[in-house]
């Protein structure tokens, strides 16, 4: 199988690996990094559940090869909060909420509004849920995910 040497940063970190062509963005946090806070779940962009940044823009993992990686800035779940622990503002609104029961889907809700929020920090409610819209949740019914998204938007 092809394999090419790729040179990427991950959550502030450089990484040179040698990844198969075919491996996704995906299976390259989790398997080569151990980064497995980015989940998959239906590995053909739907569910959302895989999001993560690439050069600060939102993007589905499960979609994008590691060798696309090659160059850019990788933000994953695992960098949003602090080093020792302490939730970020979005994490902490989830949390006050209750906007996860299983928690899968809400790494890559989580990846989706640091992007979006930094590009619109006062979403109506209407705007979050357009954007939730991309991300499948079998646990909450999102009233929780709202509510959270608007507190820590301060809305
Ligand atoms: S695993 Fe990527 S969108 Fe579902
Ligand atoms: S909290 Fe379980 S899928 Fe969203």
């Amino acid at each position: 199988m092809d394999q090419r040497r790729i040179t990427t940063a991950v959550n502030g970190q450089h990484f040179t690996e040698t990844v198969n062509v075919r491996t996704t963005l995906a299976d390259f946090l989790r398997h080569a990094l151990g980064a497995t806070g980015t989940h998959v779940g239906c590995e053909h962009g739907v569910c959302g559940s895989c999001t993560v940044l690439i050069d600060g823009i939102a993007a589905r993992s499960c979609l994008t090869f590691a060798v696309q990686a090659e160059g850019r800035d990788i933000k994953t779940v695992e960098s949003l909060a602090a080093p020792d622990g302490a939730l970020n503002p979005l994490q902490q609104a989830f949390r006050n909420n209750h906007a996860l029961q299983c928690g899968f889907c809400t790494p890559g809700i989580l990846m989706s509004f640091t992007d979006y929020l930094a590009r619109n920090p006062r979403p109506s409610t209407a705007e979050i849920r357009e954007v939730l819209g991309g991300h499948l949740c079998r646990c909450t019914g999102y009233a929780g995910i709202v509510a959270a998204i608007e507190e820590a938007a301060g809305s």
